[in-house]
């Protein structure tokens, strides 16, 4: 699919068509997703592919209750995707402190890059995804057994989608652009 395309055409998609997705397509899609830029090459961002309906079920009835949308929506899709990142890296040196102003912001930038590829990836093979920031992090990274050294920066669910929704209103252009 061509980039500006594959761009205008990605969407929040939050229903779904009843399909799993392969894990050849999810490793296509995660061999693009790898190429994305992050600290020092650093590349932190780990990708956990949830295709157990008990798993993602638990996920949807304990760990999304603050917003009743997300909880539909994982309850819905075929499969949730949970991107985390290994700590202590991005943004530290090599001595434990932290490199710049922002301390440790810059793992959820390289988290938040990452999911961006991904979702791009995900639309140019014709999947759907949302990223979502509304859950309980505690709770996924106990059902899911997270690995201690790893946070959890969002879950993206992914499925073929059921719907062509509009795109939401975008700022004018020049309205975000200052020229100095
Ligand atoms: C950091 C972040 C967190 C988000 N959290 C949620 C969420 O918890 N639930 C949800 O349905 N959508 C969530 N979204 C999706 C946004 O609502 C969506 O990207 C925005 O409305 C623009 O729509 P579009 O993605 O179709 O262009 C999130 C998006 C981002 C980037």
């Amino acid at each position: 699919m061509e980039f500006k395309k594959c761009v205008e055409t990605r969407r929040s998609i939050r229903k779904y068509k009843p399909v799993k997705i392969s894990h050849k397509d999810f490793e296509d899609i995660i061999e693009l997703t790898k190429l994305s830029p992050s600290w020092k090459n650093s590349q932190i961002a780990r990708f956990t592919l949830i295709e157990d309906d008990g798993i993602k079920n638990s996920i949807a009835q304990t760990c999304v209750n603050e917003s009743k949308n997300n909880q539909i929506t994982i309850s819905n899709a075929p499969n949730i995707i949970i991107i985390s990142y290994i700590k202590g890296q991005s943004g530290f040196n090599n001595d434990g402190s932290f490199s710049t102003t922002k301390g440790d912001r810059w793992q959820m930038f390289d988290a938040g890059v990452a999911a961006s590829t991904l979702c791009l990836a995900a639309n140019s093979k014709g999947f759907g995804t949302v990223i979502m920031g509304i859950f309980n992090e505690d709770k996924v990274s106990q059902i899911i057994h997270l690995p201690q050294d790893q946070q959890i920066a969002a879950l993206i669910p992914i499925g073929l989608p059921d719907v062509v929704p509009k795109c939401p209103p975008r700022n004018p252009t020049k309205s975000i652009i200052t020229y100095l």
